[in-house]
């Protein structure tokens, strides 16, 4: 078997999309997921971009230590320098450096002649090989490139010591025979032998992932991709669809990856958790319907042999049976036995805290199921220090709208209590909550969803707030919808606070990458 690797950019190309930014802890959570899932890289950010994005990175490969942690730099030394910076102290970095190579946007962007873009290839990935071993170089928009000069560009960087060299279909225009050509042409170039051919394929016309597949048919041996498919636009090729396309042709192909397979249901949740958005029913893998048999001939034929309707075992992608039902008389080890087959391996203080969590929410609801469980783990158990808490929640609500909320807050030990009138729950609570902090809080927008079924499910609120001048995210989850709300808008002030706190640049927004004119 052949291996490929998987070159995971859900914190990078991912995170760049209108939507789904996380701040520092949410990336380390989401990192240690990866590592769980053992892909080979995971591109931790793009360390100029900002202070935060460059925090980022230096965490992530501080704690990382078993997969290589990949940096983007645009190729000139400045970022270059900075992106160093912040990888020096993994155990495997990579400098991943990138220069478009199509006429368009040399012309356009960044307004350079075809050998001037060239002599920056060379010069950025001299320096970057000054600094690190492990260097890729990326052709952005190399799918709307000359073959002719983008062969050339990649000769040019194989020779100064690029270990990877990326071709992405930058505004995922290509078909799959025309970017599987693309890949196959690279057998002519000079050195490519000695180097790993890597795809990296947005999704604007649905062919991410079979584009990347042509990619792999023809010779590369990474894949760039990211968890639910997240990225610019329509996203980069998904995760899970390479990995199980590759999975379940495996022999036919030759080829594997070293992903643990069982490890993607989890991991597309928490990324759904951590940005509150939602993956859709129908997407493959990992939808909700992706294993659900509605027809009553489907279900007949599953119940008889699964082959009949299944390609791939629900099992193979971490969707386990629950053999155990949990409710209010359960206990610690019957939690800690339900956690352990659902995969999680959790300390004895993740666990004391689950637990904590397990036992108020089986007061207020009959059954508890595994994606209650789950929402426990990616909800309940994050590290950021919680600056006020909910204690004491009081609504009066009319039928015209008109709500007034009571909250009460601790903050060191100090109990704060105010109340406030509102067009609505969530509005009346917000602002009770803004005259305990003194802030300038607003909700700019509100989803929820509701996790399992029935009128005592767990509702689970994600809110985009504006603190201060500061966006950032909230989550919380309860069988109170109101509730849930309050504490997902406290959640969002306590990050905006350590944000402010633990990295000033935190929540900058990245800027958009602009001509470089080095
Ligand atoms: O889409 C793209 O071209 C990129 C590069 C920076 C790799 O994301
Ligand atoms: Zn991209």
């Amino acid at each position: 078997m052949e291996r490929i690797a998987i070159f995971d950019t859900t914190l990078r190309d991912g995170e760049q999309a209108p939507g789904f930014s996380m701040n520092i802890e949410d990336k380390l959570h989401m990192a240690r997921q990866l590592e769980r899932l053992r892909v080979d890289v995971i591109e931790a950010g793009f360390p100029i971009a900002s202070e935060g994005d460059f925090e980022a990175v230096k965490r992530v490969a501080a704690e990382i230590r078993t997969v290589t942690i990949a940096g983007l730099a645009r190729a000139v030394s400045g970022d270059i320098r900075r992106c160093w910076e912040a990888l020096e102290k993994a155990a495997k970095p990579r400098i991943h450096t990138f220069l478009a190579t199509s006429d368009i946007h040399l012309k356009h962007k960044l307004l350079k002649e075809r050998e001037q873009a060239l002599e920056m290839a060379v010069r950025a990935v001299r320096l970057a090989r000054s600094l690190c071993d492990d260097v890729e170089f990326s052709a952005e928009d190399a799918g709307r490139s000359d073959p002719e000069y983008l062969y050339r560009v990649i000769e040019a960087v194989i020779a100064e010591g690029a270990g990877v060299v990326n071709i992405p279909d930058t505004v995922g225009y290509r078909l799959p025979r025309e970017y599987g050509d693309l890949i196959a042409g690279l057998r002519s170039v000079p050195g490519i032998d000695s180097v790993t051919v890597s795809t990296h394929c947005h999704n604007d016309l649905g062919l991410a992932v079979a584009n990347s597949l042509a990619g792999v048919l023809n010779g590369a041996r990474q894949v760039e991709c990211a968890v639910n498919g997240i990225g610019e636009r329509a996203g980069n090729a998904s995760l899970e669809e390479v990995v199980m396309a590759v999975y379940v042709h495996s022999k036919a192909l030759g080829l594997e990856t070293g992903v643990k397979t069982e490890e993607i249901f989890r991991t597309s949740q928490l990324l759904s958790s951590l940005t509150g958005i939602e993956v859709q029913a129908n997407k493959a893998v990992v939808g909700k319907n992706a294993f659900a048999h509605e027809a009553g001939i489907h279900q007949d034929g599953v119940l008889k042999e699964a082959l009949t309707y299944e390609i791939m075992t629900p099992a193979s992608v971490g969707l386990t049976k629950n053999s155990i039902v949990l409710g209010k008389h359960s206990g610690r080890h019957g939690l800690a036995a339900r956690y352990r087959e659902m995969g999680y391996q959790l300390s004895e203080a993740d666990l004391d805290r689950a637990y904590m969590l397990f036992t108020k929410l089986a007061d207020r609801k009959k059954t508890i199921y595994d994606e209650d469980l789950m929402v426990i783990i990616n909800d309940g158990l994050q590290h950021i220090p919680e600056a006020y808490s909910l204690k004491y929640f009081h609504i009066v609500g009319t039928s015209d709208a008109n709500s007034t909320v009571t909250v009460s807050l601790e903050r060191d030990g100090e109990m704060y209590t105010d109340s406030a009138t509102g067009d609505g729950p969530v509005h009346a609570a917000s602002r009770a909550i803004n005259r305990i902090t003194g802030r300038d809080g607003r909700v700019v927008s509100f989803s929820a969803k509701s996790v399992t079924e029935g009128a005592e499910a767990v509702v689970e609120v994600f809110l985009q707030v504006e603190v201060d001048d500061r966006s950032v995210t909230g989550r919380a989850a309860s069988t109170d919808l109101n509730i849930a709300a309050t504490r997902a808008y406290l959640d969002a002030f306590n990050k905006a606070l350590w944000a402010a706190s633990a990295a000033p640049g935190v929540g900058a927004p990245t800027p958009a990458r602009e001509p470089v004119s080095e």
